[in-house]
């Protein structure tokens, strides 16, 4: 029986890697394309034509949520997951005094938070039907309140926190028909994240990416009373 995937950002980094990563395991991933300009997703069809479909998918926007969850149920109506994987990170350097741009706050939270309950639920009728209801939210260290050190990203920090409860209620919701969410740090990579690329990060995308989809081999089927919020390796992270 074929297996169902969806990833959101996935035109470069670690949404990219994912796909790879699904499409190997024996995956249909559907991936939803954001960058018009990148084109790696594209070349990937070559070597998987008939287990990849690409999907236009601005999660911030209603109207294109609905439409790529429309172009998947002509496809299969069942998901055993989706990865909620896009981000922005928004100006990260000011401090409590500085000018602080509240319109693209509102906009990271859009895109970050909002965009993976918007994504989960449109998709919600067809993970029911998959095996696993698996929602695996790409989030951070820096959505921890209990672990918080940073004086700037105000944004981005608090979208993932907010990710985070929405991770939770998610999974309170998905656990009584046997689903589960995992929330997931993917530590600290190069990337293109903010528009530029950053290379200070230990790790490339492939490393992480390996090892978040491996565990949908690997971790306990069962779901548990909470969603678990954990690293790229499995080690449980402070809420
Ligand atoms: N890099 C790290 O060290 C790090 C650490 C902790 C957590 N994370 C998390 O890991 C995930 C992947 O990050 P990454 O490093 O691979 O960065 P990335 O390459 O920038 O991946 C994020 C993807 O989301 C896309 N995106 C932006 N706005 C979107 C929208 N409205 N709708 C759909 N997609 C949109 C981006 O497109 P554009 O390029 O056009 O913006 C990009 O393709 C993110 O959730 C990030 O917060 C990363």
């Amino acid at each position: 029986m074929i297996k169902y995937a969806c990833v959101t950002g996935a035109d470069r980094g670690l949404g990219l890697e994912m796909v790879k990563e699904l499409l190997k395991k024996g995956y249909h991933v559907f991936a939803g394309k954001y960058q018009q300009t990148w084109t790696l997703l594209e070349d990937l069809k070559s070597s998987y034509a008939d287990q990849l479909t690409i999907i236009d998918l601005d999660v911030s926007s209603d109207e294109s949520v609905k439409k790529a969850a429309n172009k998947i149920l002509e496809k299969t109506h069942s998901l055993e997951v989706v990865i909620n994987n896009s981000a922005i990170t928004g100006n990260n350097m000011s401090v409590l005094g500085d000018e602080l741009n509240y319109d693209e706050m509102l906009k990271v939270i859009n895109v970050n938070a909002i965009g993976a309950i918007r994504v989960t639920n449109e998709l919600f009728s067809l993970l029911k039907n998959g095996e696993k209801k698996w929602v695996m939210n790409i989030s951070s260290e820096a959505g921890s309140i209990g672990d918080c050190h940073r004086k700037g990203w105000f944004a981005y920090c608090s979208s993932k926190a907010a990710m985070n409860m929405l991770s939770s209620i998610t999974h309170n919701n998905l656990k009584e028909i046997g689903g589960q969410v995992i929330i997931i740090h993917p530590g600290w990579m190069k990337s293109w994240l903010s528009g530029k690329y950053h290379d200070e990060g230990p790790l490339t995308a492939d490393i992480p990416a390996k090892k978040i989809i491996a565990m949908l081999d690997t971790l306990n089927h069962a779901p548990e009373e909470h969603p678990l919020y954990i690293d790229y390796e499995g080690n449980s992270l402070k809420f």
